[in-house]
């Protein structure tokens, strides 16, 4: 049926629920934390629709319906003001941030990097960073205490820098973090006025920091760049394949600036992420110590007791599962958002131009219809069978469609060689009972950074 057929999607529309929380309500909790923003019917229902301050957004929980938006209607879709607003300055038009042409032209530039014999043999690199940090920690006073985030952010930043830029180049790792974090604090404010349509220029508490914190990171990125062209050396990275990289229509090559946009994106989302998908992990771990001991003896039975080497990575299936379940509990990026760029098919209706479409993974991932007690731990869902039983958008920490995340395979191996190194030697514990709390940043982030203590396996 052609699209002018069908009828466009509104409050009225039959099979949609409408959220009707007023804006004075929406706008300070999205400031607050725009996980808790959600409509709550997103856990229960399928679509839901709201609109505010006139514009359109469509919430999307049901794996057909995220299928149907993201995968097979890709094309109508932008990634946005939202994202261009908040992640923009920082990152300029980079891979994630781009849309279009320029979009397609960096992605096909970069894939190289992330062919499944390029990231095996960045596999030993992975295992000595995570070997670093091991270390430290036994060298540290018998029952220390660390800050689970920081550790994870310092080892995969190591992780990123050394396999995708060949080293950190002078770049210093707790400026950048705390560049990072002083970047995302003030989101919340972004997500609010950009639904308000308010005008870009209107200031916002942390709003200097963040700007500020963003010009460090790009001078830092720039210097890096600079020494790189000057030192004409053929290390076969990340930044090697920007500097030769042309547009397939225009043969034009990339400007530092460009370049600068992809080495900030590489290095953020590709290591703040997998940073928290692992400071979660082992957070669940200490509590839930029947798995902790599964996680244990798989690895001692993969690497027969010895140094944990590249080959056994693949092999480590319980391991794998335990990050995946930690994953769709606390999805790293817990929410996704597009713009319509034309009117496009769903569910029988036509959402039109200028709609916001929104997947909110994490609901997605604590669906009522889609998993059974969803708040439970179990790891035992990623086991083959369960995956199969399952749609395939049931689970998406890394998104869907041509948009999916492209460092999905090197996060999953990263994670799996980082929990198998240091859960060979050390037993990580939680002086606190529950969880700590979510908070969105972009990210989700532990409200504080938790300690765990650290003893000797
Ligand atoms: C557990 C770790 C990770 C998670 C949960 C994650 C999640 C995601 C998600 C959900 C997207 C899609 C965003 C959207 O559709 O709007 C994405 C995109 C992206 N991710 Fe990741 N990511 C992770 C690790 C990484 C790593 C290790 C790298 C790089 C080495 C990376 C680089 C990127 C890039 C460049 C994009 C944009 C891709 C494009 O638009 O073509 N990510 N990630």
């Amino acid at each position: 049926m052609s699209i002018d057929a069908l009828p466009r999607i509104s409050e009225q529309s039959p099979g949609v629920t409408v959220s009707r929380r007023s804006p004075i309500k929406v706008i300070p909790a999205l400031v607050r934390d725009p996980l808790r923003a959600l409509p709550p019917e997103i856990y229960r229902e399928p679509l839901v629709y709201s609109r505010v301050a006139g514009r359109e957004r469509i919430l999307l929980s049901d794996p057909a319906l995220i299928h149907e938006a993201l995968v097979r209607n890709a094309d109508a879709l932008s990634k946005g003001e939202d994202v261009r607003r908040a992640l923009g300055p920082a990152l300029g038009q980079g891979l994630l941030t781009a849309d279009g042409a320029h979009w397609r032209w960096q992605r096909q530039s970069v894939a190289p990097a992330f062919r499944h014999e390029k990231l095996v043999g960045l596999l030993p690199a992975m295992i000595a960073a995570a070997e670093r940090t091991r270390d430290r920690w036994l060298s540290a006073e018998p029952g220390a205490a660390v800050r689970i985030g920081h550790e994870m952010m310092r080892t995969t930043f190591d992780i990123i820098v050394d396999t995708m830029m060949s080293g950190p180049g002078g770049i210093d790792v707790a400026q950048v973090e705390k560049g990072i974090t002083d970047y995302l604090k003030p989101t919340g404010w972004i997500f609010a006025l950009s639904l308000l349509s308010a005008p870009e220029w209107l200031p916002y508490p942390g709003r200097s920091r963040a700007r500020s914190a963003a010009l460090y990171l790009r001078s830092e990125i720039t210097r890096m760049i600079a020494e790189r062209r000057a030192s004409h050396d053929e290390r076969e990275d990340l930044v090697s394949l920007l500097l030769a990289a042309s547009d397939p229509e225009t043969g034009r090559t990339m400007t530092d600036g460009e370049i600068a946009d992809n080495l900030l994106t590489f290095m953020t989302a590709g290591h703040e992420t997998t940073a928290l998908g692992l400071a979660w992990t082992l957070l669940l771990l200490a509590r839930h110590s029947q798995h902790e001991e599964k996680v244990v003896a798989e690895i001692k039975e993969v690497t027969g007791g010895g140094p944990v080497r590249p080959e056994h990575i693949a092999k480590l299936a319980y391991t794998r599962q335990v990050f995946s379940e930690a994953m769709r509990l606390y999805p790293p990026a817990p929410i996704i958002t597009r713009t319509a760029v034309r009117s496009f098919p769903l569910q029988g209706f036509t959402v039109p131009a200028g709609a916001v479409i929104v997947v909110p993974i994490h609901a997605v991932h604590h669906h009522a219809a889609l998993w059974e007690d969803p708040e439970r731990f179990d790891p035992g869902r990623f086991s083959t069978e369960q995956v199969k039983g399952r749609h395939r958008y049931a689970y998406m920490p890394f998104g869907a469609g041509p948009r999916v995340c492209i460092g999905s395979a090197f996060a999953t191996m990263e994670a799996v060689a980082i929990l198998a190194v240091l859960l060979q030697s050390v037993r990580l514990h939680s002086q606190a009972g529950s969880m700590p709390a979510p908070l969105m940043r972009v990210t989700l982030r532990p409200r504080q950074d938790p300690e765990l203590l650290v003893e000797r396996r």
